[in-house]
């Protein structure tokens, strides 16, 4: 029985003083469930902040992105090391918007994706299709191969431990959310790909999160379907009311 993971992704949005009273207000009412595990993806300036507000609560904390080396001659970059070291548990890998605005590639997933198993990290690795791909008709074979590429070099047991989130990246910020149905389609794709590049013990553990518009009014329907096992969810998290909503129905 896999559980939901509800992830909050803030990007690059609120001040320090907005961060520390998003998780003032929500750390004693995330529930102590088996059903489903709570996320805040935040800014690294954050990190250490929240990583010390959330020590044993059952909130986890993340960060959106980080560099593959452990640590040189990289300007501007945190490492998977410093992240560890911080109490940071997960960290988010591929989201579109950095393939688009900052060079990600598959090939640089998959150093991140290995980096961050080596250092004790797990990885929601985020996939999906622009608009002129669905129309294209590519929505499953682009999946395929960014999840195929994405967990290359991966044992087994990492790859039942690596959060996929599946974003339309048509759905995100633009009020468009998949339809449940379309969604858990691509979804049940992802996880028959795990199923091929691994075994189906490991398809079955994997867990494959929706994100793309996903609000407390859509939830509901989108966990209820047979291959979404949570949401990766933008706008809808930054206020701590909607954010627990979110979390209360994937428990
Ligand atoms: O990573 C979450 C995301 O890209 C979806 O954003 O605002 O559509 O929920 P939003």
């Amino acid at each position: 029985m896999r559980k939901n993971v509800i992830a909050g992704n803030w990007k690059m949005n609120k001040v320090l003083s907005e961060a520390n009273e998003f998780v003032d207000a929500v750390i004693e009412k995330v529930p102590n469930s088996d059903n489903v595990e709570a996320i805040v993806c935040a800014p690294f300036v954050y990190l250490p902040s929240l990583v010390e507000k959330a020590k044993g609560t059952n909130l986890k904390v993340a960060a959106q992105n980080m560099h593959f080396e452990e640590n040189g001659a990289y300007t501007g970059e945190v490492s998977p090391v410093m992240l560890k070291d911080l109490g940071v548990t997960h960290v988010v890998l591929g989201h579109s918007e950095r393939r688009e605005y900052f060079a990600e590639t598959d090939e640089t997933v998959n150093q991140k994706t290995v980096a961050a198993f080596k250092h004790g990290l797990t990885p929601i690795v985020c996939v999906g299709e622009t608009l002129e791909q669905r129309e294209a008709n590519e929505t499953m074979s682009l999946v395929e191969d960014q999840v195929k590429k994405a967990v290359a070099g991966l044992s087994n047991e990492q790859v039942a431990e690596t959060i996929i989130a599946y974003e339309p990246i048509w759905a995100i910020g633009t009020g468009k959310t998949a339809s449940s149905e379309d969604a858990n389609e691509v979804c049940k794709h992802i996880r028959n790909v795990v199923k091929e590049v691994t075994s189906a013990d490991t398809a079955d553990k994997v867990i494959i999160q929706y994100g793309g518009s996903v609000k407390p009014a859509n939830v509901e329907e989108l966990l209820a379907q047979s291959d979404i096992d949570g949401a990766l969810v933008g706008g809808a998290s930054l206020e701590a009311d909607s954010f627990l909503q979110l979390v209360e129905a994937g428990a």
